[in-house]
């Protein structure tokens, strides 16, 4: 398959694998750029010298592009973009921030650079930054999103209308089937989260991919949106941020009642009841822990068949 995005990343199929927090280490990354995706590392969740580890193992483990996912909510984002430059990574996608920040000094180090955008007015600001291509992730995905609620379905054609870059949609895409649809709304390529937590390469905890497995449509919810808006299991800490909500509290009774470190706990170390457990709505669609490797695979036979069919519409 060729297109705008795959020539844009140099890889076989426009599916990105999302940098996700506790769960996109080397091994994750560089199981989906063998296959012929673009494997991400999530900046997120490691202290720059893990970084830097994770970047030499993913060098070893794959000779094909791979990049890194780096939200900008979190410190030391000027050391981690300096191990990028120095480790010579060549494409980096920023979110969570404002993309003039780093764009003009990553692509003077000719790295390509994507930022992650939940609306038409970023979308349109990341373009005027310089970025690559955008990803315009939609309200169904997991972990950090927009405060606007924009579904998949309504953002990407309207940033497709605006947007001259390639545009990568993200939220809700686990099958070839949203693949295809993403596409035809004017998506260039996908960026799949959700769908890579439950791989056997995910650096997630098996009791948390097992939840992931078992989640049910309805199961998730965005929350926090006075903090840094982010979808996740309905489990016992999200009903006692329910329960807080209804005794009116105030940003800091928010930020005190998240702790730290919840995410970690939860989807890294496995507590189901006490941690935050990020995950997407289309986990009603996840069925089962595999090879990252087959996940794509069944993602590009499904696309192929779903092209067929509507052919013939
Ligand atoms: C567990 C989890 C952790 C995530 N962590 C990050 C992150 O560190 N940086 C980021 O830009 N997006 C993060 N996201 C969002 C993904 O990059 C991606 O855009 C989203 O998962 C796409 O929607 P989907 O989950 O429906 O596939 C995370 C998503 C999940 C599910």
């Amino acid at each position: 398959m060729q297109n705008r995005v795959t020539e844009l990343f140099n890889i076989q199929y426009p599916i990105i694998q999302a940098g996700m927090i506790w769960n996109s280490g080397w091994r994750l990354a560089s199981a989906v750029s063998n296959a012929g995706g673009l494997g991400l590392l999530g900046a997120g969740s490691m202290y720059p010298e893990i970084l830097r580890e994770h970047i030499l193992k993913c060098k070893l483990a794959t000779n094909k592009p791979f990049g890194v996912n780096v939200p900008m909510l979190y410190p030391d984002i000027d050391k981690i973009i300096d191990i990028i430059i120095e480790e010579g990574v060549k494409i980096v996608i920023t979110s969570a921030g404002n993309p003039k920040t780093y764009t003009s000094k990553l692509k003077e180090h000719g790295i390509t650079v994507v930022h992650v955008v939940s609306s038409v007015k970023f979308a349109l600001k990341a373009q005027e930054a310089g970025v690559d291509a955008v990803v315009a992730e939609g309200f169904e995905a997991g972990g950090h999103n927009g405060r606007e609620e924009t579904t998949t379905f309504t953002l990407i054609p309207m940033v497709k209308e605006q947007l001259d870059i390639p545009l990568i949609a993200a939220g809700g895409i686990a099958s070839g089937r949203g693949m295809l649809a993403a596409m035809v709304l004017g998506a260039d390529g996908v960026q799949v989260g959700s769908r890579f937590v439950a791989s056997d390469e995910a650096s997630s905890h098996q009791a948390f991919k097992q939840m992931v497995v078992d989640a049910k449509e309805g199961d998730t919810q965005l929350t926090l949106k006075e903090l840094a808006p982010v979808r996740m299991l309905k489990n016992k800490f999200f009903e006692s941020v329910i329960q807080l909500y209804s005794t009116n509290p105030t940003k800091e009774d928010l930020i005190k009642h998240l702790g730290r470190a919840r995410a970690k706990h939860g989807m890294f170390e496995g507590d189901l009841e006490e941690g935050e457990l990020e995950i997407g709505q289309i986990a009603g669609l996840i069925h089962d822990i595999k090879p990252a490797a087959q996940i794509l695979k069944n993602m590009i036979d499904e696309f192929e068949i779903a092209k067929k069919e509507v052919s013939k519409l």
